[in-house]
Parts: structure tokens; C-alpha cells; sequence
């Protein structure tokens, strides 16, 4: 699939396995979610552009190897989004965070927004949206509208699942912003849920429904 990057790592797969379980509790789904968002921030941040700087180790001094550029934005779309959000902000504690305030209406499943906050010079950062569905991509399009809109032209998107649906608009609508997941599932049902899934990811994560 182009433009799309499955993380197929053995422990993303164990631990998504265990996600997808319904019998996983709220506490070890949040958990896991946390631990996975650290493998897959990993695989995200991979190609960073590094530069050196010349420091002093006991021994001797050295130029050693450091990311170039501004720091990274992550952007959470809410309210899932945080459960991947936390975990990343973990193994990159210096980026800084945009929230966009999205829900689905159970209707027309269309993105309606309630809440948006970013840093003021996405321009001149890689912005990473996250969220941890791809389902009909509707959240997903309009998140990267909105960030898009306010300058941002250097994206990737990251989630843990994904439908085949929700890849294929989504690449339709931006072509231009990669995608990481964990899985692409086989398909989406008439509710917009993915199959087999793993549910509602903000029920689950926060214990709601
Ligand atoms: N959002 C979810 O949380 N789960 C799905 O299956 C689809 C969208």
C-alpha cells in the first residue's frame, strides 16, 4: 500500500493482540496503549534529519550526533488521540502538542470540531497528527485540513489501526502525508466501526460508554 507504513514489529502485533481482546481491562488497554505509542513513535521518527554538535565527554571531546531542526509537533486528535499523545510526549518530551477537538456525529459519522489549539509556527515544524483509529477517515481529513490550514506542510499520521476505507480517502485527500499504523484491518461495518477492530478506542481507553 503506498504511502503507508505497517508496523509489524512482534511486540506492536503481541501487544495490539491483547487490545483487540475484550476481555482486556481499562487499566491494561492504557497501558498497552502507552507502550505501543512508544514503539510506534519510534518507527515515525526514524528518518529524522540529525546534525552534529561539538561536546566534551570525560574522556575527550567529540562532535556527536543531534536532531536537527525545530522541535516536532504532535497533534492529538481528541479525545483518543491522548492515548497516543502521552506515551510519545515520553520518548520526545521537548515536542510540542496541538489538540484538535473532533467528534463523530453517530449520524453522518462526519468530523464536527469543538476545540482547536496549535503552536503558532507549524510552517517550519514536522507536525505528527495522532489518533489511534483510521476508520472512515473523516476525523482524520479534517484534522489535517485544520492543521494544513494554519500552515502546517510537513505532515505524517499516525494511528494503530486502520480500515482499507479509511487509507484509501485518506490518500485521496493527502496524498502528501504518510501514514503509520499498526494494522490495516479488512474493513469498516455499516456503523463505521474497523473489523475485527479493537472497539471503541475512547470507551475503552477511558472505561466509557
Ligand atoms: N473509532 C473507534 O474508536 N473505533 C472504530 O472501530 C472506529 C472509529
Amino acid at each position: 500500500m503506498q504511502g503507508v507504513t505497517i508496523v509489524d514489529h512482534p511486540l506492536v502485533q503481541h501487544k495490539l493482540t491483547i487490545m483487540r481482546d475484550k476481555e482486556t481491562s481499562t487499566a491494561g488497554f492504557r497501558r498497552l496503549l502507552r507502550e505501543i505509542s512508544l514503539l510506534l513513535c519510534y518507527e515515525v521518527t526514524r528518518d529524522l534529519e540529525m546534525t552534529t554538535r561539538v561536546i566534551e565527554t570525560p574522556i575527550m571531546e567529540m562532535k556527536a550526533p543531534t536532531l536537527e531542526g525545530k522541535k516536532l509537533v504532535f497533534a492529538s486528535v481528541l479525545r483518543a488521540g491522548n492515548g497516543l499523545l502521552d506515551g510519545m510526549l515520553d520518548l520526545v518530551p521537548a515536542a510540542r502538542v496541538a489538540h484538535v477537538g473532533l467528534y463523530r456525529d453517530h449520524e453522518t459519522l462526519e468530523a464536527v470540531e469543538y476545540f482547536f489549539k496549535a503552536p503558532s509556527d507549524l510552517e517550519d515544524r514536522l507536525v505528527i497528527v495522532v489518533d489511534p483509529m483510521l476508520a472512515t477517515a473523516n476525523s482524520a481529513i479534517a484534522a489535517v485540513d485544520r492543521l494544513k490550514g494554519r500552515g502546517a506542510t510537513n505532515l505524517r499520521f499516525l494511528c494503530l489501526l486502520a480500515a482499507p476505507e479509511g487509507v484509501e480517502r485518506f490518500r485521496k485527500a493527502h496524498p502528501d502525508v504518510p501514514i503509520f499504523t499498526a494494522a490495516v484491518d479488512e474493513k469498516l461495518n455499516e456503523k463505521g466501526y474497523i473489523v475485527p477492530g479493537l472497539g471503541d478506542a475512547g470507551d475503552r481507553m477511558y472505561g466509557t460508554k
